[in-house]
């Protein structure tokens, strides 16, 4: 069996801010502005106020022990830098313990619209600014210990989804408005606008057992969103998530497909921006 640090070979690395070109500098400012403009009115305020907290909207890519000053005074998380896709084991062990594995690259001019596998804009921009709220980062750490437990009970999936639909690509609901939180959507130009906006996909309200049997699909746009009232709800149903009880409950039921309502579930309302 493999040691812990052997397991881990590979995986960690440092940020080596000096390395980046002009060029790599130029295209995360170009990423910031025009994110940061679209986003006006379509995400949470709790993202508009840690992007304000970190200061990160210079013109050069953020240094991640200057990040990490003002994470641990907040919330005491921390960017560990990564060589790129972590396996999830580790991924959810590293939330457990209030780190967050960010890569260390940024894509290509000629890739700013879309890039396959998450880079430093995804993973600093959509994902950080909210480890600065104390009832997010505590759902965060919540959910990694629970995601530890899923992979020990061979309920991998299950906690997947429920990253994938809330920590990624949620949307909630502030008073009569839908607004992004989750990051993928937060750091996608396209998706930022779809979620919100398009008539294609589902809104439904957040409920765990639903979603946990919701498939989700990584190459292309949602067809279906979750959306929470609060971070507060989230970290309650996180908290009392019970795996051995969904499990006898519904886990072993069919999975639900994308873009479809079941026979009760309304489309939450889309009133967005303005
Ligand atoms: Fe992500």
């Amino acid at each position: 069996m493999l040691s812990q640090s052997q397991k881990h070979t590979g995986i960690f690395c440092e940020q080596n801010w000096s390395q980046f070109s002009d060029s790599d500098h130029q295209t995360w400012n170009i990423l910031f502005e025009r994110q940061t403009k679209l986003l006006e009115g379509r995400v949470c305020q709790e993202i508009l106020d840690g992007i304000v907290k970190f200061n990160i909207c210079g013109n050069q890519i953020p240094k991640f022990n200057e990040i990490n000053e003002i994470l641990k005074n907040a919330t005491g998380f921390s960017i560990v830098p990564v060589t790129g896709i972590v396996p999830d084991d580790v991924f959810f062990e590293l939330l457990a313990q209030r780190k967050f594995p960010s890569t260390c690259f940024i894509r290509k001019p000629d890739q700013l619209d879309y890039l396959e596998e998450p880079d430093m804009f995804h993973d600093v921009y959509g994902h950080v600014p909210l480890l600065l709220n104390p009832v997010f980062a505590d759902f965060m750490e919540k959910f990694g210990q629970k995601a530890v437990e899923a992979t020990k009970k061979g309920l991998l999936k299950f906690a997947g989804r429920l990253y994938w639909f809330t920590v990624e690509f949620g949307l909630m609901k502030k008073e009569d408005k839908l607004v992004i939180y989750g990051a993928g959507v937060t750091s996608s130009k396209t998706e930022s606008i779809y979620s919100l906006e398009s008539s294609l996909p589902v809104r439904i309200n957040f409920n765990m057992k639903r979603l946990l049997r919701t498939e989700y699909h990584t190459d292309s746009f949602q067809k279906t969103y979750f959306v929470v009232n609060s971070f507060e709800e989230l970290f309650h149903n996180v908290l009392n998530l019970d795996w051995d009880a969904l499990n006898n409950d519904c886990l072993n039921l069919e999975d639900i497909p994308q873009g479809i309502l079941l026979g009760s579930e309304e489309h939450v309302s889309i009133k967005t921006i303005n």
